[in-house]
């Protein structure tokens, strides 16, 4: 038998494959198609204190290799979430709500109501814009800091944090001593790689509406930003600190080549956004097809494992 079945605080999950927060999981037929598929857990959309309909269309395009996406956080604000978690949970898969927001205290306000629901875990979305003329979250150290401070004063669930691609050893150092120094389990690397630009040459115009055409980037273009992010934070972080690697994963391939550079569990955005609900069963399929002709019978038979050249 081969397990591909993981752990994060004492949350069981049968799979290590399952959706990241975003594409298909803003209302709860699109969370009960995840629920009823064959995702080892099921996370919700990034929520925030108030519904937001988000960024006028076009706001997510497929593209060559993945997608580009500039969708402003729709969402049906933290109160949906909070009431729909014991239809869900009734599935019986770890449920993570996803949490977004502009400054510390709404954060504090959306992590207290969880407190009391039957969530599981937490993710705190990072990636948020902040202030005017400063950036996003996670590229504020000071900012982050401060709401890391906040959700562990309040938090009673197991929570991480999801973070943007880093592309600087500095940047990835100064981000792991302030995590080493937090209450987080884990974190999930990596949120889509900001602004982006896909044009379409024939009609010489951009291909979404919000931001003059910037957007995040997903799928196959990040995949090897997002291993470079698992890694990196798999060498810097406690080991007591999970790593949920998201970016590009596709096949089974592309999860074992996760877990290799340390990953815990899986998510899949951009793949999920085209393939469906289906895709869950065919990764963890072909991820144990791989395990099967190496002889690993679990993932810790390789976890972290890579090999490096002398
Ligand atoms: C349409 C869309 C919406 C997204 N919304 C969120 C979100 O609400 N919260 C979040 O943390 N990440 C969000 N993401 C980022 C994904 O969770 C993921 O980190 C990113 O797309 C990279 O993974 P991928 O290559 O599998 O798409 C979104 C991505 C897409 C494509």
């Amino acid at each position: 038998m081969i397990d591909i079945s993981a752990n994060i605080s004492g949350v069981h999950f049968d799979s290590c494959i399952m959706n990241a927060s975003g594409p298909l999981d803003t209302t709860l037929e699109e969370l009960t198609d995840i629920a009823m598929s064959r995702a080892g857990g099921i996370v919700m959309k990034s929520c925030t204190v108030e519904v937001r309909e988000g960024n006028p269309e076009p706001r997510y395009v497929d593209v060559e290799w993945g997608s580009i996406n500039s969708m402003g956080l729709p969402n049906l604000g933290y109160k949906y979430y909070n009431e729909i978690t014991p239809k869900l949970k009734s599935y019986g898969k770890p449920l993570i709500a996803s949490i977004a927001g502009a400054e510390s205290q709404e954060y504090r306000k959306i992590v207290e109501s969880f407190n009391s629901s039957n969530v599981d875990i937490l993710e705190i979305n990072l990636s948020c814009p902040n202030v005017v003329g400063r950036p996003q979250i996670g590229y504020d150290f000071e900012m982050s800091e401060e709401i890391m401070g906040v959700v562990g004063d309040v938090s009673d669930k197991p929570w991480g944090v999801k973070l943007p691609p880093y592309f600087d050893f500095v940047h990835f150092e100064e981000m792991a001593s302030i995590l080493n120094n937090s209450k987080i389990s884990f974190i999930v690397s990596i949120n889509s790689i900001g602004n982006a630009l896909f044009i379409d040459w024939e009609t010489e115009k951009v291909l979404i509406k919000p931001k003059g055409g910037f957007g995040g980037l997903g799928g196959k273009y990040i995949k090897p930003t997002a291993l470079a992010n698992v890694r990196k934070f798999a060498e810097l972080l406690n080991k007591r600190i999970k790593i949920v690697g998201v970016g590009g994963v596709y096949s089974g391939i592309d999860a074992f080549e996760f877990i290799l550079s340390g990953a815990t569990l899986l998510q899949l955005g951009t793949s999920f956004a085209q393939e469906g609900p289906q895709i869950f069963e065919r990764v963890s399929r072909e991820l144990k097809e791989i395990m099967e002709k190496k002889g690993y019978a679990s993932l810790e038979d390789f976890r972290g494992k890579l090999k490096v050249m002398d």
